[in-house]
């Protein structure tokens, strides 16, 4: 197990190591009475009302079974697998299709594909995109996961009506092309589902949108594309179980909190996520949403105004030292950075030699580029380091299913924590629904007309100000 374990290292986050900016004891004791309400709220709530994320590792078998049979058949039977869905229900299965297929998954054969279809995620509604997904596959040849924990989602449920259409215009029978993911008791996709017979897999009530990767939201996608669904949830457990008491010295996830909740008490409005690997790209958008929408709220729990959160920010190593690390290193101090370190990368790639006539150029010859990116991720530590800026390193031994279930359970305990001790829900999304109630207002759905009218009232634009 232990070869699996992913690790922290925070010694930059300290003021014995980086200097004034950092941390001391005063810091942590300071926050004391939070971490112990948090650490005993999470207990308490664990497995209970949205909560219910954290018991995805343990009650799943019958589900899991279910799904790797489906995926087995998706396989056998289709060369094209297309995720309809949008937040939560999208953004789960992109980073793990990013993290363990082949990064270029779609352009290679099937043998290097391993027999996955080929993989989509429409999740948005600009209509270049749905022409160029449906100018780019062969509908006789797709099968659609519409997936939508409310059921009513105005981008997936339009998806969804265009597919219905195309295949049924196709004169290909819909039941045979859709699978639906969605939540058993609410909203109309299941309603939908029931009266076409779609094959449909169940959201369970308890895991919200940004939680629900290791429920079918994630888990059918990933098995369409050979991945092992079971070791992802033996790592979230692995990481879960490590993570579930305050005294543990392997809670990692509190930790991670605790130092995040300083940072923000400090000023640090902003959470820059930097993994070092293309295969976890995805994940940096991943975390943005569950970060973002988790901690960024305008009520206490109590019900007592505030507006609290931390803007989180995706980035890329080595790509972005070239884009925004001028800005980490000489900006101001309001971020905290998460390096995110891979041990061992899945491939190597020896530089040649052939630049013998140019020491400049010559001293690269012999390496890696495993070496490199290694070595370019340690100097971006010490230069921000040296500038006094607050960053840690989450270290991944290798990307594998174990690992990355560990990494997102990991995730999310740190966000359900920090919500706890900056005393907000972490689960709810009233700023999401809001926009939504919106848009349906806006487009005639029955039931929204006072919105409707709020709208009307409310938009006021003065032409002065138009150029
Ligand atoms: O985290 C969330 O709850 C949201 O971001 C949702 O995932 C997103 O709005 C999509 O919602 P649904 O799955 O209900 O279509």
């Amino acid at each position: 197990m232990d070869k699996n374990k992913i690790r922290l290292d925070y010694n930059n986050m300290m003021a014995d190591v980086i200097g004034e900016r950092g941390f001391t004891k005063a810091d942590f004791d300071a926050v004391k009475d939070r971490v112990y309400f948090a650490v005993n709220y999470f207990n308490e709530k664990q497995g209970t009302g949205f909560m219910g994320w954290t018991r995805l590792h343990y009650e799943q078998d019958q589900v899991v079974e279910d799904i790797v049979k489906t995926a087995e058949e998706v396989r056998n039977k289709f060369k094209n697998f297309v995720v309809l869905g949008i937040g939560g229900s999208a953004l789960g299965p992109i980073s793990v299709f990013q993290a363990l297929c082949h990064l270029h998954h779609n352009e290679v054969n099937q043998g290097r594909r391993k027999n996955a279809p080929k993989f989509y995620v429409e999740d948005n509604v600009d209509p270049e995109r749905m022409n160029a997904l449906l100018t780019t596959i062969k509908l006789k040849d797709t099968c659609f996961n519409v997936i939508t924990k409310s059921g009513s989602t105005s981008e997936t449920m339009t998806q969804y009506l265009v597919i219905k259409d195309a295949l049924e215009k196709a004169g290909l029978n819909p039941q045979e092309h859709i699978i639906t993911t969605t939540s058993a008791n609410s909203g109309n996709l299941i309603k939908i589902a029931k009266a076409e017979g779609y094959k449909t897999f169940y959201i369970p009530d308890g895991v919200g949108g940004r939680f629900s990767e290791l429920c079918p939201v994630g888990l059918l996608p990933a098995a369409v594309l050979g991945i092992d669904i079971k070791q992802m949830l033996e790592g979230a457990k692995f990481m879960y179980e490590n993570c579930v008491n305050a005294e543990n010295a392997n809670n990692m996830a509190l930790t991670a909190a605790t130092l995040q909740y300083i940072a923000i008490n400090k000023g640090h409005n902003i959470s820059v996520m930097l993994p070092y690997a293309d295969s976890l790209k995805f994940i940096a958008d991943w975390y943005c949403q569950l970060w973002g929408e988790s901690l960024g709220k305008n009520k206490y729990m109590d019900g007592t105004p505030c507006n609290v959160g931390q803007t989180p920010v995706k980035a890329l190593g080595v790509t972005d030292q070239h884009s925004q690390i001028q800005l980490y290193t000489e900006g101001p101090f309001d971020k905290v950075i998460t390096f995110v370190a891979v041990d061992k990368y899945r491939k190597k790639v020896v530089i040649p030699a052939g630049c013998e006539d140019f020491p400049n150029v010559n001293f690269l010859c012999g390496h890696t580029m495993n070496e490199l990116i290694t070595a370019e991720r340690k100097a971006t530590e010490y230069a921000v380091t040296k500038a006094g800026k607050l960053n840690h390193t989450i270290y991944l031994p290798v990307v594998n299913e174990f690992t990355l279930g560990e990494l997102m359970m990991f995730f999310e305990l740190k966000t359900a924590y920090c919500g706890f001790m900056l005393n907000i829900d972490p689960f709810n999304q009233p700023g999401v629904e809001e926009g939504k109630n919106a848009t349906y207002a806006l487009l005639g759905r029955p039931g929204y007309e006072e919105k409707a009218n709020e709208l009307k009232a409310g938009t006021k634009k003065f032409k002065k100000y138009m150029m």
